[in-house]
């Protein structure tokens, strides 16, 4: 398994964060830690199934936790077939409990394929900072924490999930630096 662990001197050629053509990816971290901007940078649009998204689509609000199973079932639904086609697949939800990724690793082993998980590591204060200054939705300050207490054991855990590699970008430097490579079949 690859485990890497991207800091502030970061090299951009130094190791970049590969992935499959046909993997399931999943971003994991708590909400303001980046995934979906990250997401919208490194990953085609096409690839991205957001649970934000997802809740928008069928609620139509984002912040609707009322529609959260629906929205994990639609995304589930839509993993299931574009990983069942080989088509690359990354998850943007906080993923930070193993109910979350649980199934979408049983997924991608039915399927044959590779998963890998891209962990944001920011500072607590950053998260909550950027959780602030948000323009529309914004997650109160004790449910970020209480992702954050997630995100301390999080990385011990993936590695005993059948991860095929565990990346972890630890600060805004690594996020703004690091390179994805999609790797051709
Ligand atoms: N942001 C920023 N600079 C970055 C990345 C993000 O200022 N390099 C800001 C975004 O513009 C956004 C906030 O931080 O207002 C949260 O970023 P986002 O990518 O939406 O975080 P997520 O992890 O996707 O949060 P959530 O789980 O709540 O969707
Ligand atoms: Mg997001």
């Amino acid at each position: 398994m690859v485990r890497a662990s991207l800091d502030a001197a970061a090299d951009r050629t130094a190791v970049p964060i590969a992935v499959a053509h046909d993997a399931l990816v999943l971003l994991v971290g708590p909400s303001g830690s980046g995934k979906s901007t990250f997401a919208a940078g490194y990953f085609p649009p096409e690839a991205v199934l957001s649970s934000d998204a997802f809740r928008s689509r069928l609620a139509g609000d984002p912040a609707d936790q009322s529609a959260t199973d629906e929205a994990f079932s639609a995304l589930h639904a839509a993993a299931e077939v574009r990983l069942g086609q080989g088509l690359l697949t990354v998850v943007d939800a906080t993923n930070l409990r193993f109910e979350a990724r649980d199934p979408l690793m049983a997924m991608a082993w039915r399927h044959g394929r590779p998963a890998a998980a891209i962990i944001f590591m920011l500072p607590l204060q950053q998260c909550l900072d950027r959780n602030d200054a948000r323009p529309g939705r914004r997650i109160p300050a004790r449910a970020v924490r209480a992702q954050y207490a997630l995100l301390r054991r999080v990385v011990a855990e993936v590695v005993n999930e059948g991860f095929s590699a565990v990346y972890q970008l630890r600060s805004v430097a690594a996020i703004e630096s690091a390179s994805v490579r999609i790797d051709a079949p």
